[in-house]
């Protein structure tokens, strides 16, 4: 496994439980990965599958569990109680949270191998029977050579193992939403009991729970925007005004603690598989966070990818590697597709067009005046669906 984000090390777990020798490789120190902050939703569904395999305990004991959203537009809140509508709720537990107990899990519990800190990691014959795949070592500054029967790609957004499928095989699809979101951590409890989302004519702003005494928020901005351009009180005057609404209780501030522009945009690399390389997560799609999804599609694709490698090495059955790319890119697909179109009610009302602000604003309202509407939204919010 190169990479130790969720989806190396839940790969890695799922290997040593059925007794798999296995290493992961990780740029960052071990330190860095259990704290770096990154998502924090995560689906029940996903929930359901590391329980499965034993890799829950901590994060049942201290999730929090969530049930309501709220948008807020025209200066109203509108509450909106997904799991009244389909039964399933989504857990709130940090992602480095999750790395924390998956590191200790794999490394500590089940033996698995694990270098950190290594650098220039690189591939080597992806496309034969014995892939191999190296490193420079931190300690000694030497070259190390590690062939594998198999290679999983988990190294997030701006890792190399994407580079190793060959570039006449694979399609990159790519798209750009044309807006930048500033993602803030702030030293501050919530200011509402759920994830409040507030679209409004300056631009989108998002609220979301991470923990009792952080939370994230998210402030739409200009593409290509500076965090300098962003100082303590203007952070907190847009979210103020771009989160009022009537009867919204004040705002927690606190100090920032971090603060980046995101250029929102997604990809899909297809497919996510070549020869013995298989990619997993963050290091195949990436999906902007508009819809909390990332974490997910990266626990969704370790999951069937672990089983599937289990499968193979133990058993000598292909059958569940040979349809993984398809497997994992169906429930991509359908999670790329909602983010778009949530972005869409997200930006819509400040994208200065008229037309786009108009269907926007629809789109919205008829969350709260359809049922149908709504069963679909709070199905889709919350990844419930039969297949993939
Ligand atoms: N070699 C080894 N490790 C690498 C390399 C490399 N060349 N490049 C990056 N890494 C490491 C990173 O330091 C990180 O720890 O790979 C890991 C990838 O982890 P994530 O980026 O968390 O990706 P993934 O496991 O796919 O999880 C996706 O991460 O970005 C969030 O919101 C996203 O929640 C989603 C989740």
């Amino acid at each position: 496994m190169v990479g130790a984000g969720p989806a190396g090390l839940t790969v890695g777990s799922i290997l040593r439980a059925a007794g798999v020798g296995c290493l992961v490789l990780e740029t960052a120190t071990r330190e860095v990965v259990e704290h770096r902050p990154r998502a924090g939703v995560i689906e029940e569904w996903a929930v359901r599958g590391l329980a499965r395999r034993g890799l829950a305990r901590t994060l049942l004991e201290r999730a929090q569990a969530h049930t309501e959203c709220e948008f807020r537009f025209a200066g109203e809140r509108y509450r909106f109680g997904y799991t009244g509508l389909t039964g399933r709720h989504h857990f709130v537990y940090p992602q480095q949270f999750l790395v924390t107990d998956l590191v200790r899990e794999y490394a500590d519990v089940r033996g698995g191998e694990i270098r950190f800190g290594v650098r220039d990691v690189r591939l080597h014959g992806t496309g034969s029977a014995r892939p191999a795949v190296s490193y420079v070592c931190p300690d000694s500054g030497e070259r190390r050579v590690v062939e594998a029967d198999f290679v999983a790609g988990c190294d997030g957004a701006r890792g190399v193992t994407r580079a190793s499928l060959p570039a006449g095989r694979v399609r990159l699809a790519r798209h750009d939403y044309g807006v930048g979101w500033l993602a803030l951590l702030a030293e501050a409890p919530p200011s509402s009991d759920c994830v409040v989302f507030g679209m409004h004519p300056r631009g989108f702003a998002g609220h979301m729970a991470r923990s009792p005494e952080v939370t994230r928020y998210y402030l739409q901005c200009p593409p290509g925007d500076s965090p300098e351009n962003w100082p303590h009180e203007r952070v907190w005057a847009e979210l103020r005004e771009r989160l009022g609404a009537a009867g919204a209780p004040p705002l927690a501030e606190g100090r920032l603690i971090e603060k980046r522009v995101l250029d929102m945009h997604s990809y899909v690399v297809e497919p996510m598989a070549f020869g013995r390389l298989f990619l997993a997560g963050d290091a195949a799609h990436l999906t902007a966070p508009i819809a909390a999804k990332g974490l997910n599609l990266a626990l969704h694709d370790a999951f069937l990818l672990g089983d599937g490698l289990v499968a193979a090495l133990t058993k000598g059955d292909d059958s569940a590697l040979a349809g993984y790319s398809d497997a994992c890119l169906a429930r991509v697909w359908d999670y790329q597709e909602f983010s778009q179109w949530l972005a869409e009610m997200y930006h819509g009302t400040a994208s200065g067009d008229p037309y786009r602000a108009g269907a926007a604003l629809a789109r919205l309202r008829r969350l709260f005046s359809s049922p149908a509407a709504a069963a679909e939204f709070a199905e889709r919010y919350l990844g419930v669906r039969t297949t993939g």
